[in-house]
C-alpha cells in the first residue's frame, strides 16, 4: 500500500475489455491499491437513465453516448479537482472520445477461458459465444487503438492470472511508468484458437 503513495493521486484510468474479462473485479482491487474511486459505466447508464431505449431481443440498453460522455466528463473533472484517482470500468469506448483519460488498460483473455468465465457468471450461451468471438477478433483492442494514443495503452492477458495478480501487475506498470513501452502483442494473440472458434461457429450456426 505504501508504494501507491508515489503515484500521482488524480490519475484517470480506464479499465476496458470484452464483457466477462474481469474489468469490474480488477477495477475494485486496483481502487483499493490506489485509494481511488471506481465508476462502473454500466451502472451509471442505468441509474442516470443515459439510454435511449432497451433492446429486448439483445437484452441490452441502447446507450445515449453524448449524455454519457457529458456525465463522465463531470465525474472526471470532480475527481481530478479533489485529487482522487478515478477508475472507469467500461467496454463502451465511443463515449470516452475526447475525455481527459491518462491511462487505458485493456484486459484480454483466451477466448475459450472467457467463454467459461461468462457462462459461469450466468450469461446466456449466445452472449458468451458472441463475446468469445469478439475477443478472438480483438474488437475492443482495435477500438482502443482508434481512440487513444498508444503511449497511454497497456494490454494485459489475464488468462492464467487471478484478480490480485492482474491488479498488482497494473500497479507495478504505473509505478515503473512502463506504460510508455511498446505494446506486447502476445497479450492478445489468439490465433491458436482459430480452429476452435471455427468449430464453435459451425456448431452454433443459425442459433447466434
Ligand atoms: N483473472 C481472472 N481469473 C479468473 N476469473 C476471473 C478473473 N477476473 C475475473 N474473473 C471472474 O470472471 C467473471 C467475470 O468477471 P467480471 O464481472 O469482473 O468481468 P467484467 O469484465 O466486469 O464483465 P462485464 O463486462 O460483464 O461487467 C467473474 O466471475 C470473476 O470472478
Ligand atoms: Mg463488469
Amino acid at each position: 500500500m505504501e508504494r501507491s503513495l508515489n503515484i500521482r493521486q488524480n490519475l484517470t484510468i480506464c479499465i476496458t475489455g470484452t464483457p466477462g474479462v474481469g474489468k469490474t473485479s480488477v477495477s475494485r482491487k486496483l481502487a483499493i491499491l490506489l485509494r481511488g474511486n471506481v465508476i462502473n459505466v454500466g451502472t451509471m447508464v442505468i441509474r442516470r437513465k443515459l439510454f435511449s431505449e432497451y433492446d429486448e431481443y439483445r437484452d441490452t440498453y441502447i446507450v445515449d453516448e453524448n449524455s454519457l460522455r457529458d456525465e463522465l466528463r463531470k465525474v472526471i473533472r470532480e475527481n481530478k479537482r479533489k485529487g482522487v484517482t478515478c477508475i472507469i470500468d467500461t467496454h463502451l469506448l465511443n463515449a470516452l472520445q475526447g475525455l481527459d483519460i491518462d491511462l487505458v488498460i485493456v484486459l484480454t483473455c483466451d477466448p475459450l477461458l472467457l467463454l467459461n468465465r461468462n457462462i459461469s457468471k450466468g450469461a446466456s450461451l449466445q452472449k458468451s459465444i458472441e463475446n468469445a468471438v469478439s475477443e478472438f477478433l480483438n474488437q475492443i483492442l482495435i477500438d482502443v487503438f482508434k481512440i487513444f494514443d498508444k503511449s497511454k495503452i497497456i494490454v494485459i492477458d489475464t488468462s492464467c492470472k487471478d484478480v490480485n495478480t492482474v491488479a498488482n501487475e497494473i500497479l507495478n506498470r504505473i509505478l515503473s511508468k512502463k506504460y510508455h513501452d511498446e505494446i506486447d502483442w502476445k497479450q492478445a494473440n489468439w490465433s491458436f484458437r482459430a480452429a476452435w472458434i471455427s468449430k464453435l461457429l459451425t456448431s452454433t450456426s443459425g442459433r447466434i
